[in-house]
């Protein structure tokens, strides 16, 4: 007991660092990355009694039951599937973590389900509320990404003007491939012959990551592109310069 509150007591401060390290380096760029990310943070802290307990039984039976070259065991270890308390508290405790767990999994993915798909466009929608549109195109090994409400201009990074909802239809020209935009929080399949569709708000203006989070080849490592969240202004002046007339 004294080393399983010690493990959980060393464990949880370092578990909470090095989640928080490492949202730190996916800085999130929109509320369902923040979502996501402290989602991470609360199961690995709730999962630290459980790593504690599963330590300390291995470390005591290691150590305290250690069998010596030539020594014959003194005694036989207490059967604990026998110690109805220590069954019932370990049923009960398991039990109540793992219900916390599914019950903040079931809100949270309501929450993140209603946010990419809020912004599904449509027709009540006023023109200066509606998403805009990007088409997604993954390929063996580059994505493409087609702005078709700003004269179908088309481009290797992603840019995105900050605060507005944007709403990706994400497809393949050739194998699967999955659109992942990393500081974002979306990742979706990319499948040829099909369009997928989800959605988000960028929220913080900066240079983010598209990543390709499925096999797909030799080059699937480097299937890679950058996410350019900048203001209205900026975003408008970009579609000009490449060649759009209308902008937002
Ligand atoms: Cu495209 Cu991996």
């Amino acid at each position: 007991m004294i080393l399983f509150i010690v493990l959980w007591v060393a464990l949880s401060p370092l578990g909470w660092l090095v989640t928080d390290a490492m949202n730190m380096t996916g800085a999130p760029a929109s509320k369902v990355m923040e979502e996501i990310q402290q989602t991470i943070q609360v199961f690995t802290i709730v999962s630290m009694p459980l790593c504690a307990f599963v330590l300390a039984v291995l470390l005591y039976s290691l150590f305290g039951w250690k069998h010596v070259q030539g020594d014959r065991p003194k005694f036989e270890s207490p059967a604990i599937r026998t110690n109805r308390v220590g069954v019932g508290l370990w049923v009960g405790a398991t039990s109540v973590l793992a219900l916390f767990l599914v019950g903040w999994g079931l809100v949270e993915l309501a929450q993140i389900t209603a946010n990419a798909y809020g912004t599904i466009p449509s027709d009540e929608q006023p023109d200066d509320e509606k998403p805009l549109i990007v088409n997604v195109t993954g390929q063996q090994w580059v994505w493409t990404f087609e702005y078709p409400e700003h004269d179908r201009v088309t481009s290797a990074q992603l840019y995105l003007p900050v605060d507005r909802p944007v709403y990706f239809n994400v497809t393949s020209k050739d194998v699967i491939h999955n659109f992942w935009a990393v500081e974002l929080g979306v990742k979706i399949d990319a499948n040829p012959g099909a369009i997928t569709q989800t959605g988000v708000t960028p929220n913080k203006i900066g240079t983010f990551n598209v990543r390709c989070a499925e096999l797909c080849g030799l080059h699937h490592a480097y299937m890679q592109t950058k996410i350019r969240v900048v203001d209205n202004d900026d975003f408008n002046s970009w579609v000009r310069e490449m060649g759009g007339q209308k902008t937002s």
